[in-house]
């Protein structure tokens, strides 16, 4: 089932709010992020970057890894906010495919234009899973 549109300006929102803590010295790229819980719950995230440009963590990541180190591991929508509205990294898609295939994913551009919605499933086709494991 897909979003209500009260759920999706609610996490649009949170993500546009959380954006301003992005720490972007060298890409300038702000990006939020708002990960919302099967409990109801909302984990926000942002972009921190590295002068080791690798080390830099995306949004969508430090989300899921806050919640996540808070006991949460059921996801039902996960947004993200950009400048422009880009699309999820393939590390991202990764991870989010680690807690489940059928978790919502939107991005949206900082005026609330939603530029992409769709599930994990949709996203990450074939993705690796941790079933996947089980042979060894
Ligand atoms: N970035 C994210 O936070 N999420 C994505 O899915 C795409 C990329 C960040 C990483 C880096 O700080 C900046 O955007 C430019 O790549």
């Amino acid at each position: 089932m897909s979003l209500t549109e009260e759920v999706r300006q609610k996490l649009i929102e949170s993500a546009r709010q959380s954006r301003r803590w992005a720490y972007v010295p060298y890409s300038h790229y702000a990006v939020g992020a708002a990960l919302l819980t099967a409990s109801g719950k909302i984990y926000d995230g942002v972009n921190v970057e590295s002068a080791a440009y690798p080390t830099t963590m995306c949004a969508e990541r430090t989300a899921i890894f806050k919640a996540v180190s808070e006991g949460e591991r059921e996801f039902t929508a996960i947004v993200v906010v950009t400048s422009n509205g880009g699309a999820p990294c393939g590390a991202c898609r990764q991870v989010m495919a680690e807690f489940g295939m059928d978790t919502w994913v939107v991005a949206a551009d900082v005026e609330g234009n939603v530029t992409l919605e769709m599930t994990v499933a949709d996203l990450l086709p074939g993705a690796f899973r941790p079933e996947d494991l089980a042979h060894e």
